[in-house]
């Protein structure tokens, strides 16, 4: 089905006719610190469907569950004294945590694809606050872009892979973090599920421990573990320090001078984050051969920079 999608500001008004489109069961594309997210009712069986069907994704992908705050998270998710702690010192924030879900929560079970764990955030980007205030429920929003493709940090980029196929998008510029939020699992014992926008070395010094890393691409908890993902159209090369004559270089850091782009030209890496899927787009757009990307440190953000750009350069099913 074909519908008009309609592009929003970020006034009070705006907040407010996004919210009755998610009450009356439709779609929503908002920012949030991390990505934009597609906003559906995660009580609303046949909003969560829609989810999936405008993003063409497979349906054993659970999805992550908005809230304005970890108060009104109990009444989805069993927080331990842990989980309490962590909430406290991470909400609102670029983090995900999995939980035991509340028996009789109401939450769709197409949300948590029938686990009897949950996924929650409690995003800190004014707009997903506001939004989520106004609409006063729990909202299921995977990243807003089509299944396996590359993330979007603008309203732009959701439009260009949803527009006609969602009610609503909340146009509120870019997205400061750029990655998708960190996942933790904490139903037995602590493992990073996704690294993402909160570096895995914070939640260690809050843990007071390592953390192992769960999922794996066969059988994915986590739909970033899918082995191929954030697939642009070119083909991708990484950790290139002298890139062949046809392919698009992607830089990091003063030694790639010459590079045509840059994830970050002083080498930041939360500035490279926040560029990253931006980058991407652009790239795929102006590459005649593959887009090579220079190396990226393999600490705080950039294990989230490696591990996306690991799977746009993964072989596609
Ligand atoms: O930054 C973000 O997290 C963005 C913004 C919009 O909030 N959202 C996002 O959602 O990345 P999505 O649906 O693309 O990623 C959700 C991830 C999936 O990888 C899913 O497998 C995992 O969360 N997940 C959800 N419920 C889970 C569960 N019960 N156990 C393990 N993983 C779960
Ligand atoms: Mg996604």
């Amino acid at each position: 089905m074909q519908i008009t999608t309609q592009s929003f500001g970020t006034t009070a008004d705006d907040i407010a006719a996004a919210a009755g489109i998610l009450r009356a069961g439709g779609l929503v594309g908002f920012a949030t610190e991390t990505v934009y997210g597609l906003g559906g009712d995660a009580r609303n069986d046949r909003a969560v469907a829609r989810i999936f069907e405008a993003k063409g994704r497979p349906h054993f992908n659970p999805l992550i569950v908005h809230l304005p705050d970890w108060q009104s998270a109990q009444a989805y998710a069993v927080f331990s004294d842990q989980a309490k702690a962590i909430a406290a010192e991470f909400w609102p924030g670029p983090l995900t945590l999995v939980l035991p879900l509340v028996e009789g929560s109401g939450l769709s079970p197409l949300v948590t694809a029938g686990l009897d764990s949950v996924a929650i955030r409690v995003p800190a980007h004014p707009v997903a606050c506001a939004l989520l205030r106004a609409f006063g429920g729990p909202l299921a929003a995977p990243s807003a872009n089509p299944s396996g493709r590359v993330s979007p940090t603008r309203a732009a980029h959701v439009m260009a892979g949803l527009s006609g196929r969602i009610e609503a998008v909340l146009d509120a510029g870019a997205c400061a973090v750029g990655v998708e939020s960190t996942i933790l699992g904490l139903v037995d014992g602590p493992v990073l599920l996704r690294p993402g926008g909160l570096a895995a070395e914070a939640l260690e010094a809050a843990l007071g421990t390592p953390l192992t890393t769960g999922g794996n691409a066969h059988k994915p908890s986590a739909p970033g573990q899918l082995a191929s993902h954030y697939a642009p159209e070119a083909a991708v090369r990484l950790n290139v320090t002298t890139p062949a004559k046809d392919e698009l270089w992607v830089g990091f850091g003063p030694q790639c001078a010459g590079a045509q782009m840059s994830l970050s030209p002083s080498g930041d890496l939360v500035e490279a984050a926040a560029n990253l899927f931006h980058i991407l787009r652009e790239a795929d757009s102006r590459a005649g051969g593959s887009i090579a990307f220079a190396p990226v440190p393999e600490v705080g953000l950039g294990r989230a920079i490696n591990d996306r750009l690991r799977r746009a350069a993964a072989p596609r099913p």
